[in-house]
């Protein structure tokens, strides 16, 4: 049954703007002029159907609500056949047969799925991580989805917050790419496109920044940290054309994201324009309850006021909404304004044209996990696993070799595709072992579990309690361990694989300590202990500390959680069928005490000095960081020239070009990311040590070099003064151009006067 109400029909034909957007405005219009007060705000309700809760069930008779007129969407179901079930009591059963939208956390893969995003981010590759949106999208659409709750780019700086496996990590510059990318690659510039996915730019804002990483905990910043570090990826996303923002759990400025109106009005419609709409988080508005910050119908009114337009799950504005707009706490145009804006989604999605866009089981069956998105999930892997250490040329592994591989994760399926692991079906991810197996026969390695993932019970009844799975060894710690002795005493090189149970990163999972669990440690020492050759491959969803490993193991491979092909992808690395080219983006630290650590810190009055007492640094540790931003290594080498810049003075409409000649100087194709920071050297505010402005990545064949070179302007070294104006400052700046953030190759230039 279709909606047609004489403009839906022109939206596939429709390529003109301007005209769209009136057809629509009417359209819309028409429709809401037919609406009561009650089911404008029936729109505005979002509960979640189906499973993945991350809190309370609020409502229990969502199909009587949909009859009601009291749904705009739903979240948590998907398929075609569940979708159709529901979208067809909304568009046969309601007086105005207004379709839902369907949204869930695609947030790395639908069911193909790809390295968790701060494992993407490490990638450096733009027109990947598009092409993996495009394709998430393209497979999450034929399963029944509209939306996804996806990109998260909250800047992050504290790896103890579990929540850094969902976004890019910790730099404002690196983020905005990749949330550009990935609205890019979900949106398509078009949403009437069956294949795309309307994205949601979460969680604004600075929710990465929540004290100590305690999830959900307190934010406080200046202004100036927050314009010139925090709200850049979230605006770039805006400008990229995203087309929701969900707000965020903690508060900004004393005041809960989701009430706070300086942020959902002026800042993001006002400053950036911002014209979709806005989701809350799970029951952020019940929450501000616990913030303090009012009662049940207070904080339904400051939410709605402060420019909420849809209610995720916690139906305070199903109830509250009528009344306070009966005693004038909240006006009636401000109800129609945010049920234009979700009205407005869905004639963008085509729903008012095709309420059942994109449902096919014919379409679900050709692309669910078609042959082009597993090779994609494996490219994606390859990119996205970083080299940290490797010792006298450790890897890659000499097949030929005797090799032992030992660690409760060398057969695991469930942890490779992570937490958000959406409709992603453990069954099908490929463990190392089975890819190990596909590629050299059975029985050519040997195998030994070698421990729990943790021995800690209160550890694991919590994550199990939570969809973990860790069931302990009927052997007990010591005889596990014995056993991977023997293993790693018969064999030449040994490969541990290790890491956190993917319930000890994503939402509510932070860390005091950002360690391996004591049974894995323990482990590792034993191994060490037989002389043998150590090769750790990690899988986990945040910076760890590894210092001792990193003291005492030849090879350190981070593979993140890389999803249904990581198996693939690491063995293809380990044996060198394909060279590592990630790079982390969320600085190492040494230990716990150095967080929070990330590498465009400011300068202090009193910079580190070995000789001197009352210089900034700690008693008992470095101030570097273990692997800084931007670090990971490659089974070749790769030289940096001198950074060559075409002028040492650039005018304020000029630009100057820095320029260094890469050289693969190892014995192997490889690819490296060449990062280009800059540090203003006097500012009016002091300025970082160094920011990244810009990266490319380039493959090289041995002996192969190229030219890299960097186009430099003045908009490139804009910030936000003490004024909150935004612009650059005269004087003189360091181009540094390298293969981490650690690099000292620099060049330095003056900038002319602006204005
Ligand atoms: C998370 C969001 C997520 C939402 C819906 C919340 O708990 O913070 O990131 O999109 O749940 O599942």
């Amino acid at each position: 049954m279709l909606l047609c109400l004489g403009v839906a029909c022109c939206m596939a034909a429709c390529t003109d703007r301007p005209s769209h957007e009136a057809e629509m405005d009417k359209f819309v219009s028409d429709l809401m002029g037919r609406m009561t007060l009650e089911e404008k705000i029936g729109q505005l309700n979002l509960p979640t159907v189906g499973f993945d809760v991350t809190g309370p069930l609020m409502s229990t008779d969502v199909e009587q609500k949909i009859k009601n007129g009291q749904v705009g969407g739903v979240f948590n179901t998907f398929t075609p056949v569940a979708v159709r079930k529901l979208q067809e009591i909304a568009v046969t059963q309601t007086r105005l047969h207004i379709p839902l939208i369907f949204g869930y956390d695609v947030i790395h893969g639908h069911r193909t799925i790809y390295p968790i995003p701060l494992g993407l981010s490490a990638t450096w590759d733009v027109e990947l991580v598009e092409r993996v949106a495009a394709a998430v999208a393209d497979e999450a659409s034929a399963d029944g989805l509209h939306w996804t709750f996806s990109p998260m780019v909250d800047v992050a700086r504290d790896p103890r917050w579990g929540r850094v496996s969902e976004g890019a990590g910790e730099d404002p510059y690196l983020g905005a790419e990749m949330a550009k990318a990935m609205v890019r690659g979900y949106e398509q510039g078009d949403l009437s496109k069956q294949n795309t996915l309307m994205s949601c730019i979460k969680h604004f804002a600075l929710y990465g920044a929540a004290e100590a990483g305690r999830d959900y905990n307190t934010t406080d910043m200046s202004r100036l940290r927050m314009y010139n570090e925090y709200l850049p990826p979230y605006q770039a996303a805006v400008e990229a054309g995203a087309s929701s923002v969900m707000t965020s759990f903690n508060e900004v400025d004393g005041v809960p994201a989701t009430g706070n109106r300086w942020l959902l009005t002026d800042l993001l419609r006002r400053q950036w324009g911002f014209g979709g709409f806005v989701v809350t988080d799970y029951t952020a508005i019940m929450e501000m309850e616990n913030h303090g910050v009012g009662s049940k119908a207070k904080v339904a009114e400051l939410a709605v006021n402060a420019g909420v337009d849809m209610d995720m799950v916690s139906e305070y504005l199903l109830d509250e909404l009528p009344a306070l707009v009966k005693a004038g706490k909240v006006k009636e145009e401000t109800v129609d304004a945010a049920c234009r804006r979700i009205l407005e989604a869905k004639y963008k999605l085509g729903l008012f044209t095709d309420p059942y866009r994109g449902l096919s089981e014919a379409r679900a069956e050709a692309q669910i996990m078609s042959a082009e998105k597993l090779a994609l999930s494996k490219e994606a892997a390859l990119k996205s696993i970083v080299l940290l250490k490797n010792d006298r040329q450790t890897l890659p592994l000499d097949a030929s070799k005797k090799i032992a591989f030992i660690g409760p994760l060398v057969r695991d399926q469930r942890n490779l595709i992570g937490n958000w692991s959406a409709a992603g079906n453990p069954q099908q991810a490929v463990s190392l072992w089975s890819a190990l197996e596909s590629k050299f026969g059975a029985r050519k390695f040997t195998y030994a579990k070698g421990c729990n993932l943790t021995d800690d019970a209160a550890l694991r009844s919590q994550l199990n309690r939570h969809g973990g799975d860790i069931t302990p060894d009927s052997r007990t710690p010591q005889q596990l361990i014995s056993e991977a002795v023997q293993a790693a005493q018969k064999a030449d090189v040994v490969v541990a694989v290790l890491g956190e149970p993917f319930g000890m990163s994503g939402e509510a999972a932070s860390r005091t300590s950002i360690d391996l669990p004591d049974s894995q440690k323990a482990l590792l020492k034993a191994l060490k202990a037989t002389g043998k050759p150590v090769a750790l491959v990690l899988m986990n969803g945040r910076p760890l500390t590894l210092q001792w490993e990193h003291d005492h193991l030849d090879a350190i491979l981070e593979t993140w959680y890389a999803g249904t092909r990581a198996g693939d992808a690491i063995a293809d690395i380990l044996f060198g069928d394909a060279n590592p080219s990630g790079k982390i983006t969320m600085t190492f630290p040494r230990s716990v005490g150095q967080i929070p650590i990330y590498y465009s810190h400011k300068n202090t009055g009193r910079p580190f000095s070995e000789q001197e007492k009352y210089t900034s640094k700690y008693l008992d540790e470095s101030n570097e960081p273990l692997y800084p931003f931007g670090h990971g290594q490659s089974y070749t080498q790769f030289t940096y020239s001198a950074v060559q810049l075409s002028d040492t003075a650039l005018a304020a409409d000029g630009s100057v070009t820095a320029t260094v000649t890469l050289t693969n100087s190892g014995a192997r194709a490889g690819e490296e990311v060449a990062q280009l920071y800059i540090r203003d050297r006097v500012g009016s505010i002091t300025r970082p040590v160094k920011e990244l402005k810009g990266f490319q990545k380039v493959a090289l064949q041995p002996g192969e070099s190229r030219q890299v070179t960097f186009t430099i302007t003045p908009e490139l070294l804009k910030f936000y003064n003490a004024d909150l104006r935004y612009a650059a400052e005269p004087g003189e700046f360091w181009v540094f151009i390298g293969g981490s953030s650690a690099t000292e190759n620099k060049a330095a230039f003056e900038l002319g006067i602006t204005n």
